[in-house]
């Protein structure tokens, strides 16, 4: 089978293909973890963009704490790859899930989970108590995005009193993200309504703390908006993701705060028209919940899903129409995503290359375990 290898130039690779610029990941990801060095919040990213623990190893060892995971499933993939320290972040619910749960924890004890109900809570205490376990528990609260998470406040204390009297959960630390701000383009409206989220996030884990319940982690953030939530007195760490590769999406939103260090490999495969060509990338290989894709290199070329396998660009300027592509069969073209996370979840595996040359060539092992 043709597979091309480290040391190949890019255009040993078939299209389409996800190539990673090594340079501007590495300083994405050295520019990140400094604004948190200096202000002492730890960092744990959210795997749930990378989905590669070969990647995730490579966030560790620029001075993540650990990683987050939205996913059991995502859990099995990064602990089976070396990261121990993990905090899945969406609600475990339902037997089997539990179970996998369960099975997981007996070989690592490190991972945390959420809740944000008494039923999840008790489902929970009873599948570790059965196996003779212990879970760490943190409270998922709402602040703001309206989807989980128990209400801030007395509601919040209520869960803590009863998760208090299960004998086989550990409450130790509160999760409130803020995803409905990530990106607002205005800065200090995401600054503003950010700290009102921080607010009361703080405010009950200080609650809880005076209700006697050692409150040892206070985590939330996203790419727009950790270094707001760290800058806050109380919060303990942050978790972004999508910082690792951008996508147009945060690019519209944060300026160039982050480089868009990941695209997409396309080749042009018709010129049925002057004005148009076709390339190898539809809806397969490009997720589009969040606008269309850009042709890097070519702001005055828009991008039209043509179906599943297939791509259009046209000029973007509806007065060029009646011009001539310059775009010749067989050229190749870099897209760029306009959002990162679910163009990832399509892929299976990065091609990292540094002047030109492929450097790294990880799977994307977590690709699809979104169970
Ligand atoms: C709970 C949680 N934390 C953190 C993040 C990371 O956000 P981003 O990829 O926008 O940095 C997400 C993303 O959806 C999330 O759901």
């Amino acid at each position: 089978m043709y597979q091309p290898g480290v040391g190949d130039a890019l255009d040993a690779l078939d299209t389409p293909a996800m190539i990673v610029d090594l340079t501007l990941m590495d300083d994405n990801i050295g520019r990140l973890m400094e604004r948190f060095r200096v202000r002492n919040v730890r960092v744990r990213p959210h795997l749930k963009t990378v989905k590669s623990p070969e990647l995730a190893l490579r966030l560790l060892a620029a001075g993540a704490v650990g990683g987050c995971v939205a996913k059991v499933s995502e859990a099995e993939v990064m602990a089976e790859g070396g990261i121990e320290d993990l905090l899945i972040t969406t609600e475990i619910v339902g037997r089997p899930k539990l179970a996998r749960l369960v099975d997981l924890l007996r070989k690592h004890s490190l991972i945390k989970v959420v809740v944000d109900s008494v039923e999840g809570a008790r489902a929970l205490d009873a599948a570790v108590g059965a196996a003779n376990l212990e879970a760490k528990v943190l409270l998922d609260l709402n602040v703001g995005q309206d989807r989980c998470g128990v209400t801030p406040g007395e509601e919040a204390l209520e869960l803590a009193r009863q998760i208090g009297e299960m004998e086989h959960l550990q409450l130790i630390g509160v999760q409130g993200y803020e995803g409905h701000l990530q990106h607002i383009h205005d800065p200090q409206e995401r600054q503003r309504r950010c700290q009102q989220a921080m607010q009361t996030l703080t405010g009950t884990a200080e609650q809880l703390r005076t209700a006697g319940f050692p409150i040892q982690i206070v985590t939330t953030g996203g790419t727009g908006t950790a270094e707001f939530c760290a800058d806050f007195d109380g919060i303990t760490e942050v978790q972004p993701g999508s910082f690792v590769f951008m996508d147009t999406d945060y690019r519209n939103a944060l300026g160039g705060v982050y480089s868009n260090a990941l695209t997409v490999l396309a080749t042009v495969i018709s010129r049925p028209t002057p004005n148009r060509a076709i390339i190898d990338a539809g809806l397969k290989s490009l997720s589009i919940d969040s606008g269309m894709a850009e042709p890097k290199g070519w702001e005055q070329l828009a991008y039209q899903p043509k179906g599943d396998e297939h791509g259009a660009l046209v000029w973007r300027d509806e007065a060029d129409a009646d011009q001539e592509l310059p775009l010749r069969i067989g050229d190749r073209v870099e897209m760029i995503p306009s959002h990162i996370d679910t163009t990832i979840n399509l892929h299976d595996t990065y091609y990292a290359y540094r002047d030109g040359r492929i450097e790294a060539i990880w799977p994307i092992s977590a690709r699809g375990k979104v169970q």
